[in-house]
């Protein structure tokens, strides 16, 4: 129990790890800088920085301060004193070098908002219904699994995730054929919703097409930016922060559109689609490629379950993109198993590209002022595979 007079911490976390505090405090400051950034908070990160709410953003007032700032080891943050009455609530966060690991040591401090009945008792209840409950629920399995889903597919983030998506190779064989299908050209202008690492906008970009494209993960935008900084700089290429629902650009701006890997996380995919839609101009092509049902229960999707990845029957696809308003909608299930091999995937996964695996949905917005056919639909490296036209 906290004692009121010796001002002991209200709070105190250790959490221990193998690596040195250089590769510890980086990391995990990252991580609480952009988790605060999806709250709509902002948090400098040099002596004196500002946390700052986005409501108090256009005022330039702050809402706390850094008050230490010493990588790798230690920074302490400490709010604005909310009434003046007592100390202002500081959180501290150490390093703490041990043997060759690190003790992560998480500190929480003074606070002057209590009101009311005595102090320790106010503590403990905010302890127990603020700190302790969602812990707890925090560490319930499905919660740890849900977590791990979207730091790696419904909106990636952290070192791994940004690794994987420069260059993400389970995803190589989906591009080619979106890709082939295309046939984008230099008077092209492709929207790319859910563009992740923007591996897909860079092959697409090399044909000399202009595009756009939307993500809304931080750490995704910064990679796709970071391999695309010259399409950026040369204005071919647009990133914006934002998402498949609300997209956040004018009508009928698009020749084509595009989704890789973005289905099984969409809330709406028929409200994306409506989106998509909205953007392309007449005649404009989208192509989006995702897994089949089939997928569940292997180490692409993991066992299905509430929360976790959606993976629709070609039926639903359709119904998807009809809804939207699209017209000349098809489904195709190319065999990119050779594309697979060819782009290095290991052996024991390449059945993952097998035609009872994968999808590709191609639709169209209406016909008029359509400068071309359907799309061409993968050919060359599909020596085997399914088309149905919906
Ligand atoms: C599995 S990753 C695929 C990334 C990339 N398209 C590829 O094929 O490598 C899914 C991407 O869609 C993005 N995404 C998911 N839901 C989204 C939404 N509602 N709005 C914007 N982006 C979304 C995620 O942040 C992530 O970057």
């Amino acid at each position: 129990m906290p004692d009121s007079k010796a001002r002991t911490p209200v709070l105190e976390l250790r959490s221990h790890l193998s690596v040195p505090p250089s590769e510890v405090f980086p990391v995990l400051w990252g991580e609480l800088a952009s988790s605060l950034l999806q709250r709509g908070w902002r948090i400098g990160s040099e002596p004196g920085g500002k946390l700052r709410s986005a409501a108090k953003r256009a005022s330039g007032r702050t809402d706390g301060r850094l008050e230490r700032w010493n990588p790798p080891f230690e920074a302490e943050v400490v709010w604005n004193d909310g009434d003046g009455k007592g100390p202002a609530p500081r959180l501290s966060v150490r390093c703490e070098a041990e043997g060759s690991g690190t003790a992560v040591v998480v500190e929480h401090r003074g606070g002057s908002g209590w009101r009311g009945t005595p102090r320790e008792e106010q503590e403990l209840g905010w302890l127990a219904t603020e700190v302790v409950a969602p812990l707890l629920l925090a560490i319930a399995p499905d919660r740890l699994l849900e977590w791990s889903d979207d730091r790696w597919g419904r909106r990636p983030s952290g070192p791994s995730s940004q690794a994987n998506y420069r260059e993400p190779i389970y995803h190589l064989p989906g591009f080619h054929a979106i890709l082939e299908g295309l046939a984008l050209r230099k008077d092209d202008v492709l929207l790319e919703v859910g563009c992740g690492g923007g591996a897909l906008l860079k092959r697409a970009l090399a044909t000399g097409c202009r595009a756009a494209a939307v993500d809304h993960s931080a750490d995704m935008l910064k990679v796709a930016s970071g391999q695309n900084a010259r399409a950026l700089a040369d204005g071919r290429l647009r990133l914006r922060y934002g998402d498949a629902g609300a997209l956040p650009f004018p009508g009928e701006r698009f020749t084509c559109a595009v989704m890789s890997g973005v289905f099984p996380w969409l809330p709406d995919p028929e409200g994306a689609l409506r989106e998509v839609f909205r953007t392309l101009r007449p005649g404009g092509r989208f192509v989006a490629w995702t897994g089949t049902p089939k997928m569940y229960g292997t180490p692409a999707a993991g066992p299905k379950r509430t929360g976790g990845p959606r993976l629709y029957a070609d039926r639903a696809l359709a119904r998807f993109a009809r809804a939207a308003g699209f017209s000349d909608v098809r489904i195709d299930h190319p065999d990119l198993r050779p594309v697979a091999k060819a782009v290095g995937v290991p052996r024991a996964t390449r059945f993952l590209f097998a035609p009872e695996y994968g999808t590709l949905l191609w639709a169209r917005r209406g016909r008029a002022a359509s400068r071309r056919s359907t799309p061409k639909a993968p050919g060359r490296s599909r020596p085997r595979g399914r088309r149905e036209r919906m």
